[in-house]
């Protein structure tokens, strides 16, 4: 007899490495595989990758994990969840990348901003899209693509340019042509309007972007198209797509207005769930669709910050000052404190709050005697002071957090975790199983596909057990803590 299909396929595109899980209609992980992404420097301050590699390397994830449990006959849904922001230009009829993809820690279009932002129009595209005037959006970057690639230009005049967020491309590679994206992913071009169902006219025209070459925009949970057979041996229904922080967001199960998570991935990225309304905030955080189900959207307020887990693999790679990511945590632990260093991840420009695209990382304090545990020591304490910002502006504009969710690959350090809750002063929680941008694309998938009458279920059947860290640190630790990385944060703005 075959077996009921009651699997849910995942694939999580991050910036850093591709992976496709397969998890349980209870949350359980059954399979996974990952494959590392290349990441293409060509000058300083732009990111790219290569698209094809992305989608070979998912692929081959999703037929590894796919096969871990016996074959596609046993998959009943497939989510998507990606990094958001990257940008893929390809051309319709053939399938193929016409340049290769920009990332969204890519700063080069910060003139197309700045001229923008000179031009008197940051406060329309913030009211109307909740997103500020940064490269770190996708409209600029379609707009570099179109005026700098002949290839990309050549397709816009020819009518075959397709444009889409590393969702769409990959729905696109495994329908064999569908061009969709959900709302979430949608809301970070700065092209939709957060209150509007489609693509403004208005803002495609401000960055010169065609809209026909855009995908169409859809709920996050629900039908997407099926997988060609060929690709996982079986047509697959796809029923959930978000960004990863989207996803985190839920895969935290913070589906109530306030619940607040934060994921520390290449970046860390804060989302608070704002409920039906569609939020603005005053103090330079983010206004973002959370997700769209049955046309009726959910709002988030995002803090993001360009800079986390990057900061410890530059230590590793390109300062040679530890093998793993991992002895951070016993470096940090071997010293009393951080010795007076205080790091300063601008290595992409600053994020939000601050939004300096032109700030660069500093190292303060050193001294003879600092040593590699005082560098590591700081690195870590520099998620705390980062999320700390971070803070102050959600509470600035009305959404003070009274505990915290935290995840990602970052969020296992235990010496961080209870950093992040002694600078914050509120309890952190951390699931036992932080990878919850996958499955927050497993509950938007079986919510879609009708696995569960709706996410609420899917996310109550599915969260798993969670640990805690209550904050512990003295108020004066505290207060010299924020004024050493505040004096830093000067020397890093320049
Ligand atoms: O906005 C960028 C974000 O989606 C990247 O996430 O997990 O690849 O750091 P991650």
């Amino acid at each position: 007899m075959a077996a009921e299909a009651d699997l849910i396929l995942v694939i999580d595109a991050g910036t850093t490495s591709n992976r496709a899980m397969v998890f349980a209609a209870d949350g359980a992980l059954r399979a996974t595989a990952q494959r590392a992404l290349t990441q293409h420097y060509p000058q300083p301050g732009w990111v790219e990758h290569d698209a094809s590699e992305i989608w070979q390397g998912v692929l081959a994830c999703a037929r590894h994990a796919v096969a871990q449990v016996g074959g596609a006959a046993r998959i009943a849904a497939l989510g998507i969840a990606n990094q958001r922001e990257t940008v893929v230009a390809w051309d319709r009829r053939s399938g193929e990348p016409l340049a290769r993809a920009l990332v969204w820690q890519d700063r080069r279009t910060e003139t197309i901003c700045a001229d923008l932002r000179g031009g008197g129009h940051e406060a329309a595209v913030q009211a109307k899209t909740g997103l500020v005037l940064d490269p770190y959006f996708s409209a600029s970057k379609m707009r570099w693509l179109i005026d700098n690639v002949p290839e990309v230009r050549a397709a816009a005049e020819a009518e075959t340019l397709a444009l889409g967020t590393v969702d769409a491309w990959l729905l696109y590679k495994l329908t064999g042509g569908a061009h969709r994206t959900d709302a979430g992913n949608a809301s970070r071009t700065a092209l939709l309007p957060l209150d509007g169902a489609s693509w403004d006219a208005g803002l495609c025209d401000l960055f010169g972007v065609p809209q026909r070459a855009l995908p169409q925009v859809c709920d996050s949970a629900g039908p997407f198209g099926t997988v060609l057979p060929e690709l996982l041996g079986a047509a697959i229904p796809i029923t959930g797509v978000a960004g990863d922080q989207q996803a985190a967001t839920i895969g935290q199960g913070c589906l109530v207005p306030g619940a607040t998570k934060a994921t520390y991935g290449t970046g860390a990225f804060v989302l608070a769930n704002m409920g039906a309304a569609v939020p603005a905030s005053r103090h330079r955080l983010l206004a973002t669709v959370l997700c769209q189900l049955g046309g009726k959207r959910t709002y988030a307020l995002e803090g993001s910050v360009f800079v986390a887990g990057s900061l410890v693999q530059w230590l590793r790679d390109s300062l040679g000052l530890i093998d793993a990511a991992g002895e951070t945590e016993v470096l940090a632990r071997s010293v009393p404190d951080n010795g007076g260093v205080v790091i300063v991840p601008a290595l992409s420009g600053l994020g939000a709050p601050h939004w300096r695209a032109q700030a660069r990382g500093a190292i303060t304090g050193l001294t003879f005697a600092t040593s590699r545990a005082h560098l590591a020591r700081a690195a870590l304490e520099a998620m705390a002071m980062q999320t700390r910002d971070l803070a102050e502006a959600f509470a600035a504009d009305g959404a003070r957090w009274t505990h915290l969710r935290i995840d990602g690959g970052m969020s296992a350090n235990d010496w961080m975790a209870q950093d992040i809750a002694d600078v914050l002063g509120i309890p952190v929680e951390r699931p036992g199983f932080v990878e919850t941008t996958a499955l927050g694309a497993a509950m938007l998938a079986a919510s879609g596909a009708g696995l569960f009458a709706n996410l609420e279920a899917a996310a109550a059947a599915m969260a798993g057990q969670r640990s805690g860290f209550m904050p512990a640190m003295a108020q004066e630790a505290r207060d010299r803590r924020i004024a050493a990385w505040e004096k830093a944060l000067c020397a890093a703005s320049g």
